[in-house]
């Protein structure tokens, strides 16, 4: 079943004190406001252990920013999946833009991440997007597609039930520059139809897609009309209590 979701990716902010102090608050908050929307949160792995701890028993999803490629072994300053779970911690965000830049992570590589958490029992969420030059050059849906099939080629078909794919279009990260709804939701169904003829109708249709890039608390709503659309992976705006709490909301 698609899910609706919006996930909070705090990448390299906050200190120790800050993200649990924003972890409790937005926990008060969901006791409240009862949220249609699955929330999840991905603070640095550094904290995943406490935020677990303190989040366990709430509606909200802990997920760690990145994982390791490669099973334990000598791979100095990785974290494996193994090493994840044994504190609590079921998903992971994967081939974010981020690593694909300054890491130099690659779809194969990705994949091979998705894989091993898939052999954990646990589940990913995958990042896909075009950069502006491959926009421009009307090559966004080749660049997606690549980035989708090869990520996914050697996966389990059973595994990936209920997977999370997010679309942030690089050129909308932190740029303040969203994509349009239409953008979004174009691409978002080119996505599910993409998956559907790789792995079946019944997989593309558990899917949940989520949007990233540039959303706050003035466009969400806008963006979660479409049809395609089912939640956000928030950047900077996820850092604001009430900022991300009023996108949690619109997520009817
Ligand atoms: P912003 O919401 O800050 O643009 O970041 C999006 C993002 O990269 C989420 O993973």
């Amino acid at each position: 079943m698609r899910r609706k979701i919006v996930a909070g990716n705090w990448k390299m902010n906050l200190t120790f004190q800050q993200a649990k102090e924003l972890a409790l608050r937005l926990n008060t908050w969901v006791k409240t406001n009862k949220p249609v929307a699955e929330i999840i949160v991905a603070p640095t792995h550094l904290y995943l252990e406490q935020l677990n701890k303190d989040l366990a028993n709430s509606h909200i999803i802990v997920a760690s920013q990145n994982v390791s490629a490669m099973e334990n072994g000598a791979y100095t300053g990785d974290v494996s999946a193994e090493q994840l779970l044994s504190i609590g911690t079921k998903m992971s965000i994967v081939g974010h833009s981020e690593r694909r830049a300054y890491h130099h992570e690659q779809d194969k590589y990705i994949g091979k991440k998705i894989t091993h958490l898939y052999e954990h029992g646990m589940s990913p969420i995958l990042c896909v997007g075009e950069k502006l030059e491959d926009r421009d050059s009307g090559r966004h849906f080749d660049v997606v597609e690549e980035q989708i099939t090869v990520a996914l080629e050697r996966q389990n078909v059973d595994d990936l039930k209920n997977l999370i794919v997010a679309y942030e279009p690089v050129w909308a990260i932190g740029t303040g520059k969203t994509a349009s709804p239409d953008q979004a939701q174009e691409m978002h169904a080119f996505i599910r139809k993409t998956i559907g003829g790789q792995h079946g109708i019944s997989v593309a249709n558990s899917t949940s897609i989520l949007y990233g890039g540039s959303v706050n608390a003035g466009n969400a709503r806008d963006l979660f009309e479409q049809y395609d659309i089912d939640g956000a992976l928030v950047g900077g705006a996820s850092l604001k209590l009430d900022d991300f709490t009023t996108i949690i909301s619109a997520r009817k």
